[in-house]
């Protein structure tokens, strides 16, 4: 059975505890699992309102990341929770204990694992550890761009990229003030390395998923060497 990693930003899933897309992404899930092995990485959302309160209270910033875990950790608590039965129960704090846990069969979910990253790194090593056969990041763009679509009306997305250009575009963005990349540093570098192929959409609409995993159809960037559309599953 081939095997999906997903990167679930928490803006996406839990945008808000009132506004969360947990019910029906649980659903897309379980249609995804019949067909593959299927990890989930959650990203924290609301972390930032955390972040944001312990740092006005003058914690250092590697303390204000283990906050962020935690809450991408209870997001993805909450994901197992209405995945039910088609989740395994723990939600795995180390990429070996996701790779154990992956032996069920069943979906894992985890969250954030060190400081000084996102949960975009996290779902990288794990691709390159357990040799996933797609890695998909669903995020607030659609696809990745020349520049942040947010904040400049020019930016073109990429249809396709190689692992090499990401990291390219990912280190320049990174020298300018304020730039907000779509990819962490990070998992730039671990998918330039492991080579596994990536996409990366607009992930809002859960059914998105489904059309870019079961037809190939879907808004985004492919980042691969020598993989053009239709996807490589
Ligand atoms: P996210 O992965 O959600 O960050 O982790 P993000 O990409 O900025 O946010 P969304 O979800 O896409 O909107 C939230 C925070 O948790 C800490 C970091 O502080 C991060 O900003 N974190 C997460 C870590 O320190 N290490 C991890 O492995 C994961």
């Amino acid at each position: 059975m081939k095997t999906i990693v997903l990167s679930l930003g928490g803006s996406i899933l839990v945008p808000s505890l009132e506004t969360n897309a947990l019910a029906s992404y649980a659903a897309t899930l379980v249609r995804l699992a019949e067909r593959f092995q299927v990890y989930v990485v959650v990203g924290g959302g609301e972390a930032r309102r955390y972040i944001g309160c312990a740092r006005a209270l003058g914690v250092d910033e590697a303390t204000l990341d283990e906050v962020g875990i935690l809450v991408t950790r209870l997001n993805a608590r909450l994901l197992v929770a209405a995945l039910g039965r088609a989740a395994y129960p723990r939600v795995p704090e180390n990429y070996t204990d996701a790779r154990v846990a992956g032996l069920s069969g069943r979906i894992v979910v985890m969250g954030g694992v060190t400081p000084g990253q996102t949960t975009d790194a996290v779902a990288a090593v794990l691709a390159e550890e357990i040799g996933a056969d797609l890695l998909i990041n669903a995020t607030s763009v659609p696809g990745i761009f020349t520049s942040d679509p947010k904040r400049d009306p020019t930016a073109r997305r990429y249809e396709t990229m190689t692992p090499g250009e990401l990291l390219e575009l990912v280190g320049r963005e990174r020298m300018n003030a304020g730039s907000n990349t779509v990819i962490d540093l990070v998992a730039a570098k671990v998918v330039e390395r492991s080579r596994c192929p990536m996409i990366v959409l607009e992930g809002r609409d859960p059914s998105r998923i489904e059309d870019a995993v079961f037809s190939g159809r879907f808004i985004g960037t492919i980042v691969a060497d020598g993989i053009d559309r239709p996807l490589p599953l």
